[in-house]
């Protein structure tokens, strides 16, 4: 028997190591005894992180959804598979069955194959999280499409760049979608959106809000009556280990957004054994994950870890603040919620409204707590465990990226002892290094460095959508034979490892990843704009806010400052989303800058946390008198 549900400490580390001495062996055992395959491999692992290249159980023929729904149709087909929660508390939650599920995954699949869909094209996927969107990944699964998931909170402007960059030829959407008490336009923003995107021939969308939609002549047609009249069973597509399941983008710290690429078995096998061990699910658990499918945690582990394991997972449409910022605890009541997952920014979020919203629910279903996204700050650490977790139900603090596709640090709940703001051990078969800036590795505890990865797991990202060379320089470049995660990390005295945060220009806002570099193209764009240079500051409930230095041309100096700060933020909203926009912008006469014209960050930054005691090194700035400037002007 392999060791699939681990269940004590030193059960922990003796599978640790085993996994670590042996991993071919280890990763094998837990493939072969927990999936289901229509061919074996010929090999389980080749890999070269200097090409990079890696690919696991090379050879084997599967299907992932034949592994999260025909193989449990005869010992789970009445049990619910997804359980729906609408934003509206008084519109009725959904049960949908394995068996249900099944039949709506092979009814879209076949609508698909009827719109000329064929294994390998990309179809993007931008819908709210209705049952449609776990239905639409998966369908496209069934039939070896490739999706390309983006969040439905992005611009017009986003949603082309993604559309284009992997050449989507088919758009799933929504009407409009529903949060709290607002309704969105959706599809006004796809046909904005698709005004640039000459790839797309299809547009399929799902009724949801009833809002009055245009539907282009040719391009655009209503799901639903598709659906009704599809066939509603279909044969899954033979997969290779190594095809391509999905496209999901992150943003990087320069540049367009990167396109990660995750392929088939590997990435099943270990969002299924992660999400097993991590939540330490069990057959009557009900499971919710509060993400949207649109990030990766919705991927691993609201649709393809759970479904892999035959769970009940939730999924919520609306916002934890409507119609009070009870919702949460309301739903983890009426569901008895055994497993809860969500960000430490809604956690900041919801410590700050009074503890009554919390007090008032019966939260004694709850086992185990979970948060992802970004580093957990002590207070809200403590605030989730005496007031959700209620002292009994341990937190897992859960480091893991886009591009690792699973958890990789983490607790194992009733078996790793907890740490406030601890990440704690590696999962089975994870090798975490910490290097420093010469690009050594620092042993010993105690210490703190840059976090690397030094041997792959299954479900490490393969590439970046036509730019492997990028991929290369991002992740394999930095430290010879690593992977570089972009992170910092120290280690404790007990070898417990604690995230600090990005080493490199991504900003983590509300839990979301951006890029300064976009943000500032966008400004740049202003008419009256000049430069400008993107920092974030600490912000009590977003983690972090972004500021944003900007020098105007001399057209911008009579404008009216406030109405410019708006026009800033509006282009940014559109060009990017909501989510990019500054919470401060600055307006200066220069940036600081070295001689060969780089930026100098660091000092910016310290402005904006106002941290100015010491700004360090100055020495190499070419004008070091802006920064006096900058500094008498904060805000
Ligand atoms: O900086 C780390 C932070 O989020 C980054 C990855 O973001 P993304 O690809 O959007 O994936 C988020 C969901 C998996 C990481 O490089 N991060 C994620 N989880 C944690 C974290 N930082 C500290 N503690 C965590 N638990």
């Amino acid at each position: 028997m392999s060791n699939y549900h681990i269940k004590h400490l030193e059960e922990y580390f003796q599978v640790y190591r085993k996994s670590v001495r042996n991993p071919e062996g280890f990763w094998e055992e837990i493939a072969e005894e927990h999936f289901n395959w229509r061919k074996k491999w010929n090999k389980v692992l080749s890999w070269d992180f200097d090409k990079p290249e890696v690919k696991w159980f090379e050879g084997a023929k599967l299907n992932i959804t034949e592994n999260c729904l025909d193989r449990h149709i005869p010992t789970r087909g009445n049990k619910t598979a997804i359980l729906f929660e609408p934003n509206n508390p008084n519109e009725e939650a959904q049960h949908i069955t394995y068996n249900e599920l099944h039949e709506r995954v092979c009814r879209m699949a076949n609508v698909l194959l009827s719109k000329g869909v064929k294994k390998g094209d990309r179809v993007c996927i931008y819908l709210p999280m209705i049952p449609e969107l776990a239905v639409s990944l998966l369908a496209c699964a069934r039939i070896g499409a490739i999706h390309s998931v983006v969040f439905a909170g992005f611009s017009a402007n986003a949603l082309s760049t993604r559309i284009n960059d992997s050449d989507c030829k088919m758009v799933i959407c929504s009407d409009g979608s529903f949060r709290g008490n607002k309704t969105i336009d959706l599809k006004v923003i796809v046909d904005k959106g698709l005004e640039d995107c000459p790839g797309v021939e299809t547009v399929l969308v799902v009724k949801r809000t009833n809002t009055e939609v245009t539907m282009k002549e040719g391009r655009d047609l209503w799901m639903h009556p598709l659906l009704d009249v599809a066939e509603s069973n279909l044969e899954a597509e033979l997969m290779d280990a190594e095809d391509p399941l999905f496209i999901l983008y992150t943003s990087g710290s320069t540049g367009q957004p990167k396109g990660m690429v995750h392929t088939t078995a590997g990435y099943m096998v270990y969002t299924a054994y992660t999400f097993k061990n991590a939540f330490q699910y069990k057959e009557e658990d009900v499971y919710w994950c509060t993400a949207d499918i649109g990030w990766i945690t919705g991927h691993s582990y609201i649709v393809y870890g759970p479904l892999a394991n035959g769970a009940t997972t939730v999924m919520f449409e609306g916002v934890p603040s409507y119609p009070d910022y009870g919702r949460f605890w309301q739903i983890v009541e009426k569901h008895k919620i055994n497993q809860f997952y969500t960000a430490p920014t809604a956690i900041r979020a919801l410590a700050k409204e009074k503890l009554e919203f919390v007090e008032k629910y019966d939260l004694s279903s709850l086992k185990v707590i979970g948060s992802v996204g970004e580093p957990i700050n002590e207070e809200a650490w403590h605030w989730y465990n005496n007031n959700v977790g209620r002292k009994k139900s341990p937190i897992i603090d859960t480091w893991w990226q886009t591009e690792t596709g699973g958890i990789m640090i983490t607790p194992i709940p009733y078996v790793t002892p907890t740490t406030p703001t601890y990440a704690t051990l590696p999962f089975i078969g994870i090798q975490p290094a910490l290097m420093d800036e010469n690009g050594k590795e620092i042993e010993g505890n105690q210490v703190d460095g840059r976090l690397c990865i030094k041997f792959p797991w299954p479900s490490i990202a393969r590439t970046i959508w036509g730019n492997h060379q990028r991929y290369k320089d991002t992740y394999f470049s930095a430290y010879k034979n690593m992977y570089f995660t972009g992170d910092g990390a120290l280690r404790d005295a007990v070898g417990y490892y604690r995230i600090t945060g990005r080493v490199d220009d991504v900003i983590i806002v509300s839990g979301h990843n951006l890029g300064t570099a976009p943000i500032e193209d966008s400004i740049n764009e202003h008419p009256a704009v000049a430069e400008s240079a993107i920092v974030g500051f600490p912000h009590d409930v977003k983690g972090n806010a972004l500021y944003g230095y900007v020098i105007l041309k001399e057209m911008g100096e009579d404008r009216n400052k406030e109405n410019l700060k708006k026009e800033i933020n509006q282009q940014i909203t559109e060009q990017i989303g909501p989510i990019a926009k500054l919470d401060k912008i600055q307006f200066v006469p220069g940036l600081p800058k070295t001689r060969s014209g780089k930026i100098m960050r660091r000092i910016l930054r310290k402005i904006a946390s106002k941290d100015t005691s010491n700004l360090g090194d100055t020495s190499t700035l070419l004008n070091p008198e802006v920064v006096q400037d900058i500094m008498d002007n904060a805000l």
